[in-house]
């Protein structure tokens, strides 16, 4: 599929581009984005290219991993995150993120994550019509679940031990949200 630009007043959300390797090669030597993330480690210009011209460019084109960077159009400066779409099968998905982290703090990736799943609800041929979008990190990653809570997903279970990253073991919190779901904020 062509890559799809969505909007909000503050932010547009597009696919990266050979402009936003040095940033994106930046933000991926944060240790929240190495330990809650699977950037590979060490990251450097090879790695971001690989990123922008094979793994989000055939993720758009194949339609099988939607990559997005978030942007800011009211201030000048690079990208502020990233939005994924990924593990597509029966109308569902999965959705990740991460800020870089001068950028945390000021709602961006609620408010990108929330633009991007009205589009993934909404019928094609404006969207992509599906029906649940699934959510889920180590149970440490505290400020994950408090954006998706933010964006009224609900808690689904503890998958004790069941998430292996980096050499370590976590208790996995999954977490989904439905078309029919109210997405008001919730509390865990
Ligand atoms: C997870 C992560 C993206 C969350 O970032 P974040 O900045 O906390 O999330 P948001 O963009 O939604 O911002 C919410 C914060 O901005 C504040 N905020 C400021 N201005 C705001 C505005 N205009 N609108 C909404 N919230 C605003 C909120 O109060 C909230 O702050 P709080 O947590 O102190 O209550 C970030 O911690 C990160 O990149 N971590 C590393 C990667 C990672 O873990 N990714 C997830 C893998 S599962």
């Amino acid at each position: 599929m062509e890559p799809v630009v969505l909007r909000t007043e503050r932010l547009e959300l597009s696919a990266p581009t050979e402009a936003d390797i040095d940033r994106i090669v930046a933000w991926s030597q944060d240790p929240d984005v190495i330990a809650f993330t699977p950037v590979p480690v060490p990251y450097g210009r090879a790695e971001g290219e690989a990123f922008v011209h094979a793994t989000a460019a055939s993720g758009w084109a194949e339609g099988t991993r939607l990559e997005f960077l978030i942007r800011d159009t009211t201030r000048p400066g690079p990208a502020v995150g990233s939005v994924v779409v990924f593990g597509f099968g029966d109308d569902a998905a999965e959705i990740g993120y991460l800020l870089a982290p001068d950028s945390r703090g000021r709602g961006y990736v609620t408010e990108a994550c929330a633009r991007v799943i009205d589009w993934l609800f909404t019928p094609a041929p404006d969207g992509l019509g599906l029906v649940r979008i699934r959510w889920s990190a180590p149970a440490e990653n505290t400020a994950s679940a408090a954006v998706a809570q933010r964006l009224g997903f609900v808690l689904e279970g503890r998958l004790r031990s069941a998430l292996v990253h980096r050499g370590s073991r976590h208790d996995d919190l999954v977490a989904g949200l439905l078309r029919s779901d109210p997405r008001d904020p919730v509390v865990w």
